[in-house]
């Protein structure tokens, strides 16, 4: 494989702080709609928003990056009301930055009827059937008009389960490809950053290589992707130190798909910079609150009289007494619970906070160089903490 001609980026990445004894780091990362401080965890908004917030309100949980899925609004509103729009960030009202995931990825795991050869992946529309087919050409092209920050290209993703090694190789080998078709189609390397994404299943070798072939593409960043499909922690482990230790220095390296506060402080340590998940969000909605000793299902009848906080000094609008917070307790959300949105709203703020709060005392920790006692405090209080 012979690497395309490499891109001018719109990004700036400084190293702020590397930890003494894990490849854990903090940096600053300077994106066309601002910066954000790297370790981030970034909540994910499918439909240009993320559900029941108004931008306003993911403003106020300190966001300042979040996903949109190009698959989702290149249905829905679709290519050309974004054009009109002006963008992705014009049709949601949000000033801060926005990365799209490049739609295949999503295909494949919400339709199981997509069908993937070098062209594209072949699928039938959700909304009326017709065949439809993305290439990385076309997946490009919606994220151009999408606008966003950071675009995704299209890559062939399996299940890192999947023991078929010959499909997991071509999987690697045609999302190679595919990066080259993305760059070539690419319109605006000025003003929007293409980050590869390396697969390769569990297979460390294969692994390697896919480093190899895509760091020489020389994108702005680099994703590591393929992941978060229930494969052993230990497997993960090693596949994020395998990539991790082959990338460049001076580059964001984003781990797709994670976003358990245990597998984000892990991933930290192994040399990872980036998560997104769906899962705090979701959670929110199924009234479960993240908090430092575990998650509390706030449905439980047990919280029915339970006048303390969600959680028990966060900084949250829901948590807070004064300051313009809300004060809201657990037996409100408990009661809320299953008969009113608002419920979910709050514990979404709530959960989001979490997950970003989380990030920022990772990130103070690796800067005063003490992440590995902040390691260990993070375990105990999460195994043997009082809720
Ligand atoms: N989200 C979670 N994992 C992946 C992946 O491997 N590829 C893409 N495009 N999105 C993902
Ligand atoms: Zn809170």
């Amino acid at each position: 494989m012979t690497a395309a001609k490499s891109m001018p980026s719109a990004l700036d990445f400084e190293l702020v702080a590397r930890c003494s004894t894990t490849k854990a780091r903090a940096a600053i990362l300077t994106l066309p709609h601002g910066p954000v401080q790297l370790p981030l965890f970034m909540p994910v908004a499918t439909q240009a928003s993320l559900k029941g917030l108004t931008p306003e309100q993911l403003e106020g949980t300190g966001c300042r990056l979040c996903l949109n899925n190009t698959y989702h609004l290149g249905l829905k509103p679709g290519q050309k009301t974004l054009e009109a729009v002006g963008g992705a960030h014009k049709l949601q009202g949000w000033k801060h930055n926005i990365l799209t995931d490049s739609g295949g990825f999503q295909m494949v795991s919400l339709l199981k009827l997509a069908n993937i050869t070098e062209e594209g992946v072949r699928f039938l529309s959700p909304h009326d059937g017709t065949p439809m087919l993305l290439t990385p050409e076309h997946s490009i092209a919606l994220q151009n008009t999408i606008g966003s920050d950071i675009i995704m290209q299209l890559d062939d993703v399996l299940v890192t389960t999947s023991p078929d090694t010959k499909r997991m190789r071509e999987a690697m080998e045609r999302s190679v490809r595919w990066l080259d078709r993305c760059i070539a189609a690419h319109k605006n390397p000025t003003t929007q950053n293409l980050f590869c994404i390396i697969q390769g299943g569990l297979d460390l070798e294969m692994r390697e290589e896919c480093c190899r072939e895509m760091v020489a593409r020389n994108t702005p960043g680099i994703a590591i992707g393929g992941l978060s499909g229930g494969e052993a922690k230990a497997d993960y482990c090693r596949v994020v130190s395998t990539c991790t230790g082959l990338l460049p220095e001076l580059k964001p390296r984003y781990v797709m798909g994670i976003g358990y506060p245990e597998d984000l402080v892990v991933s930290v340590a192994l040399g990872a910079d980036m998560f997104d998940c769906v899962w705090p969000t979701r959670t929110a909605r199924f009234g479960d609150a993240i908090t430092k000793y575990g998650v509390l299902k706030l449905r439980s009848a047990s919280y029915c009289n339970d006048f303390g906080p969600v959680e028990e000094g966060c900084g949250c609008v829901c948590c807070r007494i004064g300051d313009g917070g809300l004060g809201v307790t657990r037996a409100f959300v408990h009661h809320l619970a299953a008969k009113e949105t608002v419920g979910a709203h709050l514990l979404t703020i709530h959960n989001v906070w979490y997950q970003l709060a989380l990030m920022r005392s990772v990130r103070q920790s690796i800067i005063e160089d003490r992440f590995p006692a902040f390691l260990k405090q993070f375990f105990a209080d999460l195994h043997g903490g009082d809720k």
